[in-house]
């Protein structure tokens, strides 16, 4: 028994129209001053304590971003890798070679090189059919502004689809989700992938509990998806990474719902390191393990979850809390305070890789896989290029 998630808790519906897990500064934005185009991007370093714009002018400035995780999660990796392009072509930088930067920026998220790569390609047909900079530049920009576009409408029905089965999954309502790094407005052009669902849950009156995994070292769930969850109202807790067992084994979980960073033709998913231990909890207490990603984080391209690169990132993260983040309480915190020894050296992946046996079911835009096969995805990326 806790005070948190009794089974049997009234879930009300909330007042909908209050409901917004938006920030208060879009998660990326073009703009078209005097000076020049930019790219304006909410700095996802400095949440929860503050909302500050970052202002890209050229695309180093915006790879650099992207490294730093300034702007980060899969969906948004790719509107920035297209509107990155766009940057590039707007600014007269060689197109192709702000492309390989962008894509190469990070490694795991397949979202960005995916984004950058279409705009590239918008760019070089149009160069191909004889526009001159100033029109090969919009056909970039109008592509990226399509990309956007397109992931805002995956992202609700996404939603759709999570909630109807999450509800055929439990019919009995009073969801306790569990949910692992961040998901959610903050990733999207819309509310997201996991947390779209969790928010869709909530706006019905049907999410008793989400629990909010910290996510470490970088705390997307503590800074991140705690931040969005208060702003939407939803009845949340955040735990350290290492309480989730004992939380399953309270019989606690009803679902856990993550995101991906890459899902392999065979269905392996990569996503934020502490992704798989999850995915092994859930299976030994038979709790339904859901991953939910837009169709553009299939990769037909990586075999299987040996294939997936995954990024590994600086000790210092770990030996060092090394987030700049301001805390809610408006205090500087990180800039390398140590927790470690010096010189000591940390295993530090981004990433992990869960197969494909231990996912209950991939939630997409154009359908639910389950289980989860190589044919089913196969079909449903076939499905998605029809439209
Ligand atoms: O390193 P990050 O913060 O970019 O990692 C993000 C994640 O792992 C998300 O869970 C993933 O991109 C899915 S977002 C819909």
């Amino acid at each position: 028994a806790d005070q948190y998630a009794q089974s049997g808790e009234a879930v009300r519906p909330p007042d909908v129209a209050a409901v917004s897990a938006h920030p208060s500064i879009p998660a990326i934005r073009w703009d078209d001053p005097p000076e020049g185009p930019v790219l304006v991007l909410l700095d996802q370093t400095r949440l929860p304590g503050e909302e500050s714009e970052l202002v890209c002018t050229d695309p180093p400035g915006l790879v650099q971003a992207i490294r730093t995780l300034a702007v980060r999660g899969a969906p948004l990796l790719g509107i920035a890798g297209a509107y990155g392009v766009a940057l590039a072509a707007a600014r007269g930088f060689d197109v192709d070679e702000a492309a390989d930067a962008l894509a190469g920026a990070r490694p795991t998220a397949v979202n960005l090189a995916y984004g950058a790569r279409r705009a590239q390609a918008a760019h070089r047909k149009a160069v191909a059919g004889g526009a001159d900079r100033r029109q090969a530049a919009a056909s970039v920009l109008a592509v990226a502004r399509a990309l956007h576009k397109e992931d805002a409408e995956a992202s609700a029905r996404m939603a759709v689809h999570g909630l109807a089965l999450l509800d055929e999954l439990m019919p009995g309502g009073g969801h306790r989700v569990l949910t692992h790094c961040n998901t959610g407005a903050l990733v999207s052009g819309g509310e997201g992938t996991a947390f779209a669902v969790a928010l869709a849950a909530h706006r019905k009156g049907r999410l008793r509990r989400l629990w909010v995994d910290e996510t470490r070292p970088l705390l997307q769930g503590a800074r991140l998806t705690a931040y969005e969850a208060a702003r939407s109202g939803m009845p949340y807790t955040l735990l350290t990474d290492n309480a989730a067992g004992s939380l399953f084994a309270a019989g606690e979980v009803d679902a856990v719902l993550i995101g991906a960073d890459r899902i392999a033709a065979d269905g392996s998913v990569a996503n934020k390191v502490g992704s798989y231990p999850l995915a092994v909890l859930a299976r030994y207490h038979h709790v339904p393990f859901i991953v939910v990603a837009p169709v553009t984080t299939v990769d037909p391209d990586t075999p299987d979850g040996a294939a997936i690169e995954v990024e590994q990132r600086a000790s210092h993260e770990v030996t060092e809390v090394t987030v700049p983040f301001v805390s809610a309480a408006g205090a500087e915190v990180g800039g390398g305070i140590p927790v470690a020894p010096l010189g000591t050296q940390a295993y530090n992946p981004a990433f992990d890789v869960t197969p494909p046996e231990l996912v209950t079911a991939v939630v997409t835009e154009e359908g639910v896989v389950s289980p989860v096969t190589t044919e089913g995805l196969a079909e449903l990326c076939a499905r998605s290029r029809q439209v």
